[in-house]
């Protein structure tokens, strides 16, 4: 069994061997901090995107999705803040050359402490939170001296010879057409670095379009990308990324029982995939963001430690004030809804926004560590093991393998006519190569949640052997049961 230290690596090998993910450009060997989903991991990401965005549309009456372009007006990210604030403070290694995101440079100090065993101490909660309250202040200085006092090394030189802290942005940028420089800072196109502003400049055409009334949300999946400095965690850091996100317009003052109320309601959705409750946990932010007035991450535990995986944010009425400032257009919602304490309308405002925000590959990252599993199956006549994804039937890359026992006898004209009663209403797989043991063990290692058996006794009363996946229990099952069975356990 692997233990969680080099679980992470089984997780990667796993993915790449059996069709989830492949590192980008791989026959050019690669590119740093991107990567491809293949053949399984692209479904798994669709029934995770599919199950997301049910929620938040489907099952909300006050929210629908939209779907904005990757390019957006320059002037969007000076309006947002992010030419000017989305930089991260970094730092360089004099010996390897090598640059750091100052946080990630301490919390991975912390998460070795961690390992170490020293937690009794309390040694990394408390780097942790001197870091906080340093980054809060933007002492750069104080915070070199935090790395320096506690001898945090660079990995690859293995020195703590560092420069001073700078801040770095993180936006991609390129040009349109062929008549503008790529020096100029004023024409230069960014690759938005999260969804979330084409969701505020779309507010009113949605508002209006959708005669949408306060409060209601606005949802978006789609891509992102971020210039990160420390992007060697698999799919956890990445340069292209897929964020969920959606922006909640509510009434000015409201701000503090609807944040309350998506934190809830965000955690809940994660519990309802059946991971437990101690998997995640809340980190209330102590600096925050330019735009914000509280918020926290969704923490889920990794194999490589509790990370952030969502993040809910009270964003204020910043971003729709900046749109209406640099646009000169107004961004104001008319309120005739009455307010009790003057008998009036609420009139005329900007709204304020609770955001959720989470990442499709992170949340990828969350089901593959928890559906991963090495199982020791050794009895005393024989060594076995199997490698098994126990994901949550409905975000399984493939329901339903049909599988005739012999490839003659007409068992596989069976299993086709099975196969084709099902695929139009859930994703099926036929497979007829190698002894049975063989194929269930790679559905195993698929996730696959259902494995049915033709026979030459289905031949005789029109049954099958039904293999669950996560018990190995079999049962004899009508073939006219098999698809209700699958629908149940996916629903
Ligand atoms: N609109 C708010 C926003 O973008 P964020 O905390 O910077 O907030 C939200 O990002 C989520 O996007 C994170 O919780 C994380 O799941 C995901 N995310 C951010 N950067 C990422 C990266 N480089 N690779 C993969 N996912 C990332």
């Amino acid at each position: 069994m692997a233990n969680d230290s080099n679980k992470f690596q089984a997780i990667i090998s796993h993915c790449k061997e059996y069709g989830f993910i492949f590192p980008s450009s791989e026959i050019y060997d690669g590119l740093q901090a991107v990567y491809d989903y293949g053949q399984m991991g692209s479904e798994l990401k669709k029934n995770i995107k599919d199950y997301w965005w049910k929620s938040m549309t489907q099952l909300h009456d006050n929210i629908v999705g939209i779907d904005a372009a990757i390019f957006m007006h320059p002037t969007t990210w000076k309006a947002s803040g992010h030419v000017d604030n989305f930089n991260d403070p970094m730092i360089d290694n004099k010996d390897s050359k090598k640059r750091y995101r100052v946080d990630h440079l301490i919390e991975g100090f912390a998460e070795e402490l961690r390992i170490k065993g020293e937690k009794e101490s309390n040694e990394a909660d408390n780097l942790l939170g001197q870091m906080d309250s340093l980054l809060a202040k933007d002492d750069f200085a104080g915070l070199k001296t935090l790395i320096e006092t506690n001898k945090i090394k660079c990995a690859v030189s293995d020195t703590c010879n560092w420069t001073d802290i700078r801040q770095f942005n993180l936006m991609f940028s390129t040009e349109f057409g062929s008549t503008v420089s790529s020096d100029d800072e004023d024409n230069k196109v960014y690759l938005r670095p999260e969804t979330a502003q084409g969701i505020f400049v779309n507010f009113l055409n949605v508002q209006k379009t959708g005669r949408m009334k306060i409060p209601f949300g606005i949802a978006q999946i789609g891509k992102a990308f971020r210039n990160e400095i420390v992007a060697r965690q698999f799919i956890f850091r990445m340069r292209e990324f897929e964020q969920m996100e959606m922006q909640f317009f509510i009434r000015p003052g409201t701000q503090k029982e609807w944040y309350e109320k998506w934190k809830t309601t965000r955690l809940e959705w994660h519990k309802s995939l059946g991971i437990p409750a101690e998997k995640y946990r809340y980190h209330d932010h102590v600096k925050l963001a330019h735009y914000a007035d509280a918020a926290c991450d969704i923490e889920f535990e990794f194999p490589i430690g509790f990370k952030e995986l969502e993040g809910i944010h009270s964003r204020t009425d910043f971003d729709l004030k900046q749109h209406q400032e640099y646009s000169k257009k107004k961004q104001q919602y008319f309120d005739n809804d009455v307010d009790p304490t003057t008998g009036k309308a609420y009139g005329n405002y900007i709204p304020y926004v609770i955001e959720t925000s989470i990442g499709l590959d992170r949340m990828f990252l969350a089901v593959m560590s928890h559906a991963y599993e090495e199982q020791d199956l050794s009895t005393a006549e024989k060594q076995d093991s199997r490698v098994v994804l126990k994901f949550p039937p409905k975000l399984s890359p493939i329901k339903l393998a049909i599988l005739p026992l012999t490839k003659r006898d007409g068992l596989p004209e069976i299993a086709e006519q099975i196969m084709n009663d099902c695929k139009a209403d859930f994703r099926c797989f036929y497979e007829e190569k190698d002894s049975i043991g063989k194929r269930y063990r790679r559905m195993d290692a698929l996730g696959t949640p259902f494995c049915v058996t033709v026979d030459h006794q289905s031949k005789e009363d029109n049954t099958v052997t039904i293999r669950h996946r996560d018990s190995m229990e079999q049962e004899r099952v009508a073939i006219a049961d098999l698809k209700n069975i699958v629908l149940n356990a996916i629903g």
